[in-house]
């Protein structure tokens, strides 16, 4: 509870709004092996449309590489499955990473956040996610742990936040506009045209791999998920 509350602190120092953290409450958390990132959104913050209950799902921008966006879900989109990979020493020291299946025969694509120093070619005050080929990121990133409250412990004190942004990604030239997934770090503000956004695990089914996958999913790690967050309110 401590570290809650203390974590509610560092958010309005660091936004200087009112604090309230979008903490689903954590009803009936189950275990799997595969699950989907869910948006959600503080109603007073939300886009027009609404993003509350989109799904994180990626788009290509180049081979073997994809930036992060948020879809509305359908059954056309119904959202990427990931996994948390790693050893039992590599999740207690946070240096396991999210990792997702992509191309053909699959191969481990990971999310990858850009550094506290690294920026959006087209928007220099945000970081970009990008899901490509290979491990990505560690969950635990540069301190900030950022997945631990979606993946691990809501009371776990993170530094940052993710944030929904309506942007343009130069790959789909300038008229096309997208709701990418970005980074806040502690101490940065949510940039314009952005919200907060707090990303939820639902359980999901972890597909079987064919025996030419590239992808193995032997280090796959139970991660906490909810069955169906769409129907969780937030406090
Ligand atoms: C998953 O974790 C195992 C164990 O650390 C590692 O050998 C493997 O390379 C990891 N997979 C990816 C895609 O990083």
């Amino acid at each position: 509870m401590r570290s809650l509350l203390t974590f509610i602190s560092l958010v309005s120092l660091c936004f200087g709004a009112p604090a309230k953290r979008q903490t689903p409450s954590p009803k009936k958390p189950s275990e799997s092996l595969g699950f989907m990132l869910i948006a959600k959104v503080d109603a007073s913050k939300d886009m027009n449309p609404s993003i509350h209950n989109w799904v994180f799902s990626t788009i290509h921008v180049g081979a073997a590489q994809n930036v992060a966006v948020l879809t509305a879900p359908s059954t056309k989109s119904p959202g990427r499955v990931f996994y948390e990979n790693g050893t039992a020493e590599q999740v207690a020291s946070g240096e396991t990473t999210i990792i997702t299946d992509g191309a053909s025969p699959p191969a481990p694509f990971g999310v990858t956040i850009q550094g506290p120093r690294q920026f959006d070619q087209t928007y220099p005050k945000e970081h970009s996610i990008y899901v490509n080929a290979g491990p990505g990121s560690f969950a635990s990133i540069g301190g900030s742990a950022a997945w631990y409250p979606t993946l691990r412990n809501w009371q776990d004190e993170g530094a940052g936040t993710f944030a929904a942004c309506n942007n343009m990604v130069p790959y789909y030239g300038d008229t096309n506009r997208f709701i990418t997934v970005q980074y806040v770090y502690g101490g940065e503000e949510v940039p314009t045209d952005c919200v907060p956004v707090t990303l939820v695990a639902q359980c999901a089914d972890l597909d079987e791999l064919p025996a030419d996958a590239w992808a193995s999913h032997q280090f796959a790690v139970e991660v906490r998920c909810y069955q169906e967050v769409s129907k969780m309110e937030i406090s």
